[in-house]
């Protein structure tokens, strides 16, 4: 559906250059709502920016819908844009014309018949539930409004694709919220491939069925969110996933570390839906051991469910050692918890 072949984009400003992009490669499938996070200055914008070529790349293929934009002719992209809507961070209202005028602006100049402009417009007001609006002007509503009349008039000539850089991010949570499940149905309904722009992963998770991270201008992982987010690779995916999912010891598992008694020891367990990890509790107790669960912190992202067990086992020294021998089977998913050291590999 949107394919990026090798793209990159330099820029140059005061004599030195900026690879914003560097060798982008990566494909969107239709019906994708695909989720590209970074820090600032990472090249989000300019990535984004160059789907529909606001931004021309310096090297490299952009292919929509089977056409390699980079190669039309102006008369060319002028319609394969068309396909492609795009909404802002700040809305990019016309502050001058009325809320029905702004719908109205990307099918007048397309010369759309009067009477199906009044028809479009209004489908797409009622749509976004704006339709008591349409004679507003923008500075007569809220963040949330406005960017309901951005997603419509984003939508006015049924574009395939729909680009949202930061669509969200001048918006507080719960607007945030309401925004993100109205991409969501317009995904669904319309079929609508969707490429988010965004800082937070927390938006990622809420809609995205995949995800990129981006950093100096490349993309440093990929994949589907669930698959990031419970096994985050590079280091800069882990930071964001911290941001939503904590991976420091808890306060409680903390607490107790310093009053457990010295036959007793305190695992992590990382458990995915794909282990069968939720055995061991029996398979502890059968080597003789009293096994009780301190902290368990478990989350679900697009029905795909992972987290961490913290158990304590308390026994004497050599069922602790079988414990210990048993639980190396799991490798990287069982470490032990420790005062000194935090947690023991
Ligand atoms: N027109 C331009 N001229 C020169 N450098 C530019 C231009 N546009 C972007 N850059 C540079 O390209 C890099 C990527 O910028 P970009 O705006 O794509 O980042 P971003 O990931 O969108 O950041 P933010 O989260 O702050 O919006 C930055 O180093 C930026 O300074
Ligand atoms: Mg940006």
């Amino acid at each position: 559906m949107i394919e990026f072949k090798n793209v990159s984009k330099t820029f140059s400003s005061n004599g030195q250059d900026v690879h914003a992009l560097q060798n982008i490669q990566f494909t969107i499938e239709k019906g994708d709502i695909f989720g590209v996070i970074g820090f600032s200055g990472a090249g989000k914008s300019t990535l984004i920016r160059t789907v529909n070529l606001i931004e021309r790349p310096t090297a490299g293929e952009i292919i929509v819908n089977n056409e390699n934009l980079v190669s039309l002719q102006p008369r060319e992209l002028q319609r394969a844009k068309r396909n492609i809507g795009m909404i802002f961070q700040h809305f990019n209202l016309l502050q001058s014309k009325t809320v029905f005028e702004n719908v109205a602006t990307p099918l007048r100049l397309v010369k759309t018949k009067k009477s199906e402009v009044k028809e479009r417009v209004n489908e797409l007001l009622k749509y976004v539930g704006l339709e008591e609006f349409a004679s507003r002007y923008p500075d007569q509503l809220s963040g949330g409004q406005k960017q309901r009349v951005g997603i419509a008039r984003a939508l006015a000539t049924n574009p395939a694709v729909l680009l949202c850089d930061e669509a969200t991010s001048a918006l507080d949570p719960e607007t945030t919220s309401s925004i993100l499940q109205l991409l969501k149905r317009i995904n669904q309904e319309y079929n609508i491939t969707i490429l988010m722009i965004t800082h937070e992963l927390g938006v990622v998770r809420e809609i995205c069925n995949k995800v990129a991270v981006m950093e100096n201008g490349r993309i440093v992982e990929q994949g589907k969110v669930e698959d990031v987010l419970a096994r985050p690779e590079h280091e800069t995916t882990k930071k964001f996933v911290r941001s939503i999912i904590p991976d420091d010891l808890p306060e409680k598992v903390k607490q107790y570390l310093g009053q457990k008694g010295s036959d007793e020891r305190i695992y992590k367990i990382d458990v995915t839906d794909e282990t069968e990890q939720l055995s061991v509790f029996n398979d502890l107790v059968h080597q003789g051991l009293h096994v009780s669960l301190l902290y368990a912190s478990m989350h679900e992202v697009r029905e795909t469910s992972f987290g961490a067990l913290y158990l304590s086992l308390k026994g004497n020294a050599a069922a602790q050692e079988t414990a210990r021998s048993y639980l190396e089977k799991y490798d990287a998913q069982v470490k032990e918890v420790t005062k000194d050291a935090g947690l023991v590999a």
